[in-house]
């Protein structure tokens, strides 16, 4: 590939994709470089008139701190906008930050990703860039997908300059960003990593981070290992889910705490405290496809081992899914025809509005299955969201749709969320669910009536001093 030398500065960037990376990632750099113009761009003409909305409670992505950012620099230098060719036509550096699933059918369906939306980015780019443009790997790619960008890239003769030029460089600068904690992770980054084999175009982009980055927080590496490194973190930190899970189920059998054994465990500043929190499962857009790649990849490379080591992540998680649906069948009598439970929280995590691959979506299945009724409550995620998400699963549901539309409900108002309930589950972690009042709440439900603390944070004690049977993960002296 022709590579030219970059005198030029960046003024105008843009970013293919304005979801919840694309969103907040750019809302971040145009905040830190207001002599930056940031076009974000997307297919989706709903999503961009959302980020556009007056209304900053209509954002399509929830991230604490991130609607008064938006406030600040929205239609000065950060425009959303569905005007893509036009974006890409003008920018000097362009960010692919498009979703990149799993392949639900064909060669490598069920593990390797689906690369058709950086393929169309990458053709669009071919077609419309002019002169010299870095494009960007910002979404976490399979490796050496930067090589089939630049031959994508280089095959186009479009709008060439007038001196016959139109020219390209690929970067990769893959996104740590955690959900719900996006804004400082972005503002604060333990690391920030650019793989490239084109040193003006690295330090044109290491600039950007400049201005609020810290240079020792700027990592630099070749495609391949920045790349790897994106689905190697993910698997390191998703490990470390289950690990602590498998843990929380060795303390129930044996009578163990998993919450002191994770502080013992973690106080080892080799290991370190964070990760270490038992829950229903790992969920999220990330975890399970990022693995699944990393298998896909190992098997091409006949790294059976390898493959299976990272395939117990997922299998261990999927088990822990399905043993506390088990649990909670088992202690409703194995009966839940017809009764009444509340959801308290369908995001993956707290401080999101995303639900995808909560550990709610399977649970939900499971249980209405079981013919249970549904009261769903969560801070962030609508009604709508809840019903389109379950509506998504039809092929799961035993029973007809007819049927399911009786067994959904939703209430945004906690407490009468429980009325006559015969159990709650907790699935995500809301703050909000921390400080309930547990003897009103007694009151309000279905005698016997059960408590399940998926999270291990409820105040075991004021739930049982209320007469509520409670179950929490990985606290071995529940009594059967
Ligand atoms: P997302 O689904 O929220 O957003 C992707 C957006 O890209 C969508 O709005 C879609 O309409 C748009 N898009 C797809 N093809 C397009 C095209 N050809 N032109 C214009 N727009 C197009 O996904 P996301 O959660 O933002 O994730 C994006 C990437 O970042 C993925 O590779 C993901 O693995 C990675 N990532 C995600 C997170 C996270 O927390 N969600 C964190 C780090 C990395
Ligand atoms: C994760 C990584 O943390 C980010 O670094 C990465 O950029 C991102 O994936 C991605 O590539 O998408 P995210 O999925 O948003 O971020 O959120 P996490 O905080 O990692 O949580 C993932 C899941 O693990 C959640 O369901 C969470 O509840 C669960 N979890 C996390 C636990 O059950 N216990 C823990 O101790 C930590």
């Amino acid at each position: 590939m022709v590579e030219k030398n970059l005198s030029f500065p960046i003024k105008k960037i843009c970013c293919i994709g304005a979801g919840y990376v694309g969103g907040p990632t750019m809302s971040v750099i145009a905040d830190q470089c207001p002599d930056l113009e940031v076009k974000v761009v997307d297919i989706n003409p709903k999503r961009i008139s959302e980020w556009n909305s007056k209304n900053l409670k209509l954002l399509p992505v929830f991230e604490p701190g991130l609607d008064q950012i938006i406030k600040r620099v929205r239609d000065k230098n950060l425009f959303f906008t569905t005007e893509v060719d036009d974006a890409i036509k003008n920018a000097d550096m362009i960010f692919i930050s498009v979703n990149t699933p799993i392949k639900s059918s064909g060669l490598g369906a069920g593990e390797a990703s689906d690369l058709k939306w950086v393929e169309a980015s990458a053709r669009r780019i071919a077609s419309h860039a002019q002169g010299h443009t870095i494009v960007v790997e910002k979404s976490t790619l399979p490796v050496r997908t930067a090589e089939v960008i630049q031959k994508i890239l280089c095959s186009s003769n479009k709008n060439k300059d007038k001196f016959g030029n139109k020219t390209f460089s690929v970067l990769s600068n893959p996104e740590f960003l955690a959900e719900g904690t996006a804004i400082n992770d972005l503002e604060k980054p333990d690391r920030v990593l650019i793989g490239g084999d084109n040193p003006d175009s690295i330090q044109k982009l290491k600039e950007i981070y400049l201005n609020w980055v810290p240079s020792d927080k700027i990592l630099t590496s070749n495609l391949w290992s920045s790349e790897l490194s994106k689905l190697t973190s993910n698997a390191f930190l998703a490990q470390r889910v289950s690990s602590i899970n498998s843990v929380s189920a060795i303390c129930e059998a044996t009578g163990g705490n998993v919450k002191e054994v994770a502080e013992a465990i973690g106080l080892d500043h080799r290991v370190g405290k964070l990760f270490l929190s038992p829950g229903p499962g790992f969920g999220g857009s990330c975890f399970k496809k990022d693995i699944l790649n990393l298998v896909y990849l190992c098997k091409q490379f006949n790294l059976i081992e390898v493959a299976n080591y990272w395939q117990q992540v997922i299998i261990l998680n999927d088990w822990q899914k399905k043993r506390i649906y088990t649990n909670i069948v088992k202690s409703l009598f194995g009966n839940l025809s017809d009764k009444k439970i509340t959801i308290l929280g369908f995001a993956f995590k707290s401080n999101t509005n995303d639900t995808r691959d909560s550990p709610a979506i399977q649970l939900s299945i499971d249980l209405l299955n079981e013919d249970a009724n549904l009261i769903f409550n969560d801070p962030k995620v609508t009604k709508e969201q809840i019903i389109e998400v379950l509506k998504n699963e039809k092929s799961n549901f035993k029973k007809d749709d007819k049927n399911l539309n009786k067994k959904l409900f939703f209430e945004q108002d906690i407490y009468k969320s429980i009325i006559d309930s015969d159990a709650i589950i907790l699935i995500t972690d809301w703050e909000e669910y921390t400080n309930l009042n547990w003897q009103k709440i007694s009151n309000l439900m279905r005698k016997p009536s059960w408590v399940f603390d998926t999270r291990a944070i409820l105040d075991s004690k004021k739930v049982r001093k209320a007469g509520i049977n409670l179950w929490q993960v990985g606290e071995g002296n529940f009594k059967r």
